[in-house]
């Protein structure tokens, strides 16, 4: 079985972003002035920080352009599940104020972002300091576009490991949705965004989610919303759960959720 170790990612400075430089430095990559083949980059492209993979794939994280003004259009109709395991109707109409949610799983943000569409504050906690450095950006041209800027504002992105930062923080409403193991062997068929994410996070297993979901049930949360691919088994905490465990299902996707007694 071979060792698994992060990729090396050469950061390409440029003088038209000159503020780029900290972030570079921040996040100590080896630096370089010109593009290369063949190699992790992390680069700004037409003004957007991008990652791009030896094999040549590129992501970046957007909130302002086409396929998240299609998101914006789900927020009412397709995202129904999403908002239905978050309770957001049932919570709105006991407190008069929609739910505060932590999702501690950011990723690319795009469940965030449908989130913080639905009006709900959201604190958004991304452990890697690459993909939160992508979010980070999105964010930050989100705040300055007209349409996106009330939507990006309902967002506060934390680069932490959600189980340290799940102790100090309340909410709520707490999302995960973990890297799922199966995901990982299907490398072929996954999506560009998954396979980056595979290759910048390493292998992954049931068990650290499984003490996540744990750090999540400390809190004073009383809901909790663990996303699954549709037949994964469900996420064992690691000690007892007392409270009641229901999911809501969507064609490709099984949400979970824990819900904590209140007495
Ligand atoms: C499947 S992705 C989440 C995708 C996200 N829901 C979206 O809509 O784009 C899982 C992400 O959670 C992050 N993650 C996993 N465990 C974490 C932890 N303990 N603290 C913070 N982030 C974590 C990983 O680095 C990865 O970026």
């Amino acid at each position: 079985m071979s060792i698994w170790t992060p990729p090396v990612i050469t950061a390409i400075a440029s003088s038209d972003y000159p503020a780029d430089n900290t972030l570079f430095s921040t996040l100590t990559l080896p630096l370089d002035t010109a593009s290369a083949e063949n190699r992790w980059q992390l680069e700004r492209l037409s003004g957007v920080l991008s990652i791009q993979s030896p094999e040549g794939l590129t992501q970046s994280v957007d909130f302002v352009g086409g396929k998240s003004r299609h998101r914006s259009r789900e927020a009412g109709h397709g995202a129904a599940p999403l908002k239905k395991a978050l309770g957001i109707s049932t919570f709105e109409k006991r407190h008069a104020r929609k739910p505060r949610i932590i999702d501690a799983t950011g990723g690319w943000g795009q469940d965030a972002w449908l989130m913080a569409l639905m009006e709900c504050e959201v604190t958004l906690i991304e452990k890697n300091p690459i993909v939160h450095a992508l979010l980070a950006d999105a964010l930050a041209r989100a705040k300055l576009d007209g349409q996106c800027s009330d939507v990006a504002r309902r967002i506060s992105l934390h680069n932490d490991d959600a189980c340290n930062l799940l102790a100090q923080l309340s909410a709520d409403v707490i999302y995960l949705d973990p890297m799922y193991p199966h995901r990982a062997r299907k490398k072929a068929d996954s999506k560009k965004s998954m396979q980056i994410l595979q290759s910048l996070l390493g292998p992954v297993d049931d068990i650290l989610s499984r003490h996540l979901l744990e750090a999540a049930i400390k809190n004073g949360a009383t809901r909790i919303v663990v996303k699954r691919p549709k037949g994964a088994t469900v996420l064992e905490p690691m000690s007892t759960f007392s409270g009641q465990l229901i999911d809501i299902q969507s064609p490709n996707t099984r949400y979970d959720v824990y819900l904590k007694h209140t007495d």
